[in-house]
C-alpha cells in the first residue's frame, strides 16, 4: 500500500508539518518543517502555555504550506487569493496528492494540541481526506522506523522526553504495553529543572549536555532513586533536589565546578535509565531496544545504552537527532501503522486529549 501522509504536530512548543511517502513499507521524507519556539520560551525560562498556543496559531498555516510546497507534489498547485491566509503572503497548495492527514491529538498542552487538531480537521474536511489521530508517544516510538531497518521484536521502547519517561513492550509495532515509568518528573523535566536552578537557559537538556562534555562525571555522587526497587519505574525529582541542596550548601564551589555537576547529573540519569531498561529487556526477553524522545538526543545516554545493549546481545535503535525532539515526521510514520489497520478518526468528533494514555 503506497501512500503520502501529511503529518502535523503541535503538542508542545514546536509547530511542525511533514510529508512522508511510504513505498512498500519503506519511509521516505519528502519534506519536513519545524518552527521552534525555544527563543520565545527562553525569555520566561520555560513554556507559558498561552504564549505557545498563540505562536502555534501564528505558524500553523505557513508551516503546513511550506511542507506541502517543499514536498514538490506532482499535482500541488496554488489556490486562493494573495494574503488570504495567516501567513499573509502564501497560498494554501491544494492537497490533491496527499492521501491521509495525521495529527497529534495528545498527550500534551491542551491549548497547543488544539491548534494542530483543528487545523488538521479543517483540512481533512475541505480536501476530503481521511484523518488519523496519533498519540504523541506512539509518534516518538515510531521514529526509529525511519531508519528503515528490520527491528526484531519483541522490543522494549524507552520514551524519554520533557513530558514523559516510560517503558513499553512492543510485541508488534503499533501496539504498546506500558510496563513502567516515572513516578514524578520526566527525565527531560529533570534536566530542565536542574539546569534552571544552576542558572542555565531553557531548555536545560542541551545546556547540561554541552557543559557535561567538559566535566568529570565521577566528581559528584548523586542518588539513584528507585534503582533497587524490583520494578520498571523511575524517579528523578530526588536527583534534582539533591543538586539543589548541594548547591545551597556551597553555591560558590558548585558554580565553579558546574561542568562536573552537569557531567555527574547526566551520568546518573543515563545510568538509571539504562539499568531499568536492561532489567526490563531481560524480564520480557526483548531482542531490541528502541530509544525515543527529546532526551534520546543525549550523547551519554546513547553511549551508555549502546555499551550495555552490546554486552547483552541486544540490538539498539536510536533515531537520527532531528527525530528525537518533537517533529511531525514521526507522527506521519506512526499514522502509517494505524492506516494499515484502518484506524481513522471521525473529523467531527475528534478532540485534543491532553491526557491521552498510550
Ligand atoms: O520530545 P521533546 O522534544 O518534547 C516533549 O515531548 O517533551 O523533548 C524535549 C526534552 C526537553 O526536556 C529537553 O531538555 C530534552 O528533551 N533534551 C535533552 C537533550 N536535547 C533535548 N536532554 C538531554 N540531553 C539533550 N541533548
Ligand atoms: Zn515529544
Amino acid at each position: 500500500m503506497d501512500m503520502k501522509i501529511l503529518g502535523i504536530e503541535t503538542s508542545c512548543d514546536e509547530t511542525s508539518a511533514s510529508v512522508v511517502e511510504v513505498n512498500r513499507g519503506k519511509f521516505k521524507v519528502l519534506s519536513e518543517v519545524v518552527s521552534s519556539q525555544i527563543k520565545i520560551h527562553r525569555k520566561t525560562g520555560g513554556i507559558v502555555p498561552e504564549v505557545a498556543a498563540r505562536e502555534h496559531v501564528r505558524n500553523i498555516l505557513p508551516v503546513i504550506e511550506q511542507a506541502v510546497f517543499k514536498a514538490n507534489l506532482a499535482r500541488a498547485s496554488w489556490r486562493g487569493r494573495p494574503g488570504s491566509l495567516a501567513s499573509g503572503r502564501s497560498l494554501l497548495p491544494i492537497l490533491s496528492d496527499i492521501d491521509y492527514i495525521a495529527v497529534t491529538a495528545g498527550p500534551g498542552l491542551i491549548t497547543s494540541l488544539m491548534v494542530g487538531v483543528e487545523a488538521a480537521k479543517t483540512l481533512a474536511f475541505v480536501f476530503d481526506k481521511k484523518l488519523v489521530a496519533v498519540n504523541h508517544l506512539a509518534g516518538h516510538l515510531a521514529s526509529s522506523l525511519l531508519l528503515n531497518k528490520n527491528i526484531k521484536l519483541p522490543a522494549l521502547g524507552l520514551v524519554v522526553s520533557g513530558g514523559h519517561t516510560a517503558l513499553y513492550l512492543l510485541k508488534k509495532f503499533g501496539r504498546y504495553e506500558y510496563i513502567g515509568g516515572t513516578q514524578d518528573d520526566a527525565a527531560g523535566e529533570a534536566f530542565d529543572k536542574t539546569a534552571k536552578l544552576l542558572g542555565l537557559p531553557y531548555p536545560g537538556g542541551p545546556e547540561i549536555s554541552r557543559l557535561a562534555k567538559l566535566g568529570n562525571p565521577d566528581k559528584y555522587v548523586m542518588p539513584q532513586p528507585m534503582r533497587n526497587k524490583p520494578n520498571f519505574d523511575f524517579s528523578f525529582s530526588g536527583i534534582k533536589t539533591h543538586v539543589l541542596y548541594e548547591y545551597q550548601k556551597n553555591p560558590r564551589e558548585y558554580k565553579k565546578n558546574i561542568n562536573d555537576v552537569a557531567a555527574s547529573f547526566e551520568k546518573t540519569v543515563a545510568e538509571i535509565l539504562t539499568f531499568k531498561t536492561l532489567r526490563a529487556a531481560k524480564k520480557f526477553k526483548a531482542r531490541s531496544i528502541i530509544l525515543a524522545g527529546g532526551v534520546a538526543a543525549n550523547v551519554r545516554l546513547r553511549e551508555t545504552l549502546s555499551v550495555k545493549t552490546l554486552e547483552n546481545d541486544l540490538a539498539l535503535f536510536v533515531p537520527e537527532l532531528k527525530y528525537c525532539t518533537d517533529n511531525a515526521t514521526m507522527i506521519a510514520v506512526a499514522a502509517y501503522l494505524q492506516i494499515q489497520k484502518k484506524d481513522f478518526t471521525n473529523i467531527f468528533k475528534l478532540k485534543a486529549n491532553p491526557n491521552w494514555e498510550l
